[in-house]
């Protein structure tokens, strides 16, 4: 069993929490996840100094497999210089120097694509064809058997709620393809609001598709939440059999100073 732990929106800066941040630190030493994903929106403005803040969060967290991806709030929105000529340099310089990643596991192969896109989609992101085949490469080199895992900080799907938003450009063509690499699991942010989506892409002329889970995190650590997440904080935590995927979403209860689970649901990981 995988045991994943997957927040993301921490926005380090002015919407950031403090007093959640701790509380999140502490559930993770709780719970002692093998590894754990952070969906982008590391900082509020790509600031230095909310970078800073970001670098000394991730080094709080356990010695253990950290999977990264930016977030369009890690580019500059309004320093347009800084946004054309190098706008990944904060994020490259404090959190990853890589921004299209692959970490294999015991059972599992992550590919974590960068989508934000500073030039064509600042908000809505967007996907290049040389990240699908980097990810196509980096899943079709992952061992018989493993779960192919897929991070990324924007969209696919609309969450099921009331509240609209945009997917990523293109996004029934990125689900074909990412179901055509055999990734069964996705994991993202961007809308403030924990959901999980599971759905068949590629369905043959049987109505037989392939499974994919997506799972989307709220903002963990920020005040920005959406919807019914309207000034909470939620994450995941999800445990991976190679029978099914349990996911366990987790909300903060001021109340309590603490992430408490809300919600359980069991997903069928093969068809
Ligand atoms: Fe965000």
């Amino acid at each position: 069993m995988l045991k994943i732990l997957h927040g993301s929106d921490f926005h380090f800066g002015r919407p950031h929490l403090p007093q959640v941040t701790l509380d999140f630190i502490r559930l993770v030493n709780n719970i002692n996840p093998n590894v754990i994903v952070l969906s982008g929106d590391f900082t509020q403005r790509a600031k230095i100094e909310e970078y800073r803040l970001a670098r000394s969060f991730l080094d709080s967290l356990p010695n253990i497999p950290i999977i990264v991806t930016p977030g369009n709030h890690d580019i500059p929105l309004y320093r347009l210089g800084q946004r054309l000529i190098n706008p990944f340099r904060n994020y490259q310089e404090f959190i990853s120097q890589e921004l299209d990643t692959v970490t294999r596991m015991d059972g599992a192969s992550f590919v974590a694509l960068n989508s934000a896109d500073p030039y064509r989609s600042i908000i809505n992101g967007r996907i290049n064809p040389k990240q699908l085949q980097f990810a196509a490469n980096a899943f079709k080199g992952s061992p018989p058997g493993d779960i192919k895992v897929l991070v990324m900080h924007h969209p696919l799907v609309q969450s099921p709620d009331e509240g609209k938003h945009d997917v990523l450009p293109e996004s029934t063509f990125l689900l074909e393809s990412f179901s055509d690499m055999g990734v069964e699991l996705i994991l993202s942010g961007h809308v403030h609001r924990a959901f999980a989506s599971y759905l068949e892409a590629n369905i043959d002329e049987q109505r037989i598709g392939e499974a994919m889970l997506i799972v989307h995190s709220g903002t963990t650590t920020s005040n920005r939440g959406r919807v019914h997440e309207k000034r909470r904080n939620t994450l995941n935590v999800l445990e991976l059999s190679s029978m099914d995927f349990k996911v366990n979403t987790y909300w903060y209860e001021e109340r309590e100073g603490a992430f408490l689970t809300r919600e359980t649901n069991i997903f069928r990981s093969r068809i």
